[in-house]
């Protein structure tokens, strides 16, 4: 759990089979005291729903934005957040897979095995539009990925076997 609380107001988790989640987002232009404002709101949010990661269009924003606050491989809490990111591809000769469950704010109760790259690094800017990097190991590597598909227009249910999609869209009583 956290400590840290923002003052930023809480909105409510889009859940799969909202149109928002399943559309790239547009890249953020604007670096002004509103953006700063929806950080916090992010944040709000990602903490009321208890989530480790929350990405812009989960609250129904359709910008190039997530949040985290999240284990890493050592179990130290990475916070931050970073703004139109974009995933470093690792040569395969670098990628050892991890296939560890994973879970989704938009996709409530349910998880599913999915690999990924026990290591990731997305490239983004921060809230002054400044370039900025963020490395991840354990949770944090799968989380940077899983934002990172969010704001592509992707869940980690599409990552995943049809069959064993459409049993979790038919638990959820949604689809798309
Ligand atoms: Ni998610």
């Amino acid at each position: 759990m956290t400590t840290a609380q923002p003052q930023g107001k809480v909105l409510p988790i889009r859940i799969a089979g909202d149109p928002v989640l399943h559309e790239p987002c547009a890249d953020v232009t604007e670096f002004d005291a509103e953006l700063e404002a929806f950080i916090e709101t992010m944040f709000a949010s990602m903490y009321a729903a208890e989530g480790v990661g929350l990405a812009a269009n989960q609250i129904g924003v359709a910008k190039r934005i997530f949040v985290y606050d999240c284990p890493d491989a050592t179990e130290q809490n990475q916070i931050g957040h970073v703004i139109n990111p974009v995933l470093r591809e690792l040569p395969a000769t670098e990628r050892i897979l991890d296939d560890n469950a994973e879970a989704c704010l938009s996709v409530p109760g349910q998880h599913a095995f999915v690999a990924r790259p026990d290591t990731a690094t997305v490239d983004g800017v921060d809230k002054n539009g400044n370039p900025i990097s963020v490395t991840g190991t354990g949770l944090l590597a799968r989380c940077l990925q899983h934002e990172t598909d969010h704001l592509n227009g992707y869940l980690y249910i599409d990552r995943i076997a049809k069959k064993e999609r459409q049993a979790i869209l038919k638990e959820l009583g949604t689809t798309y």
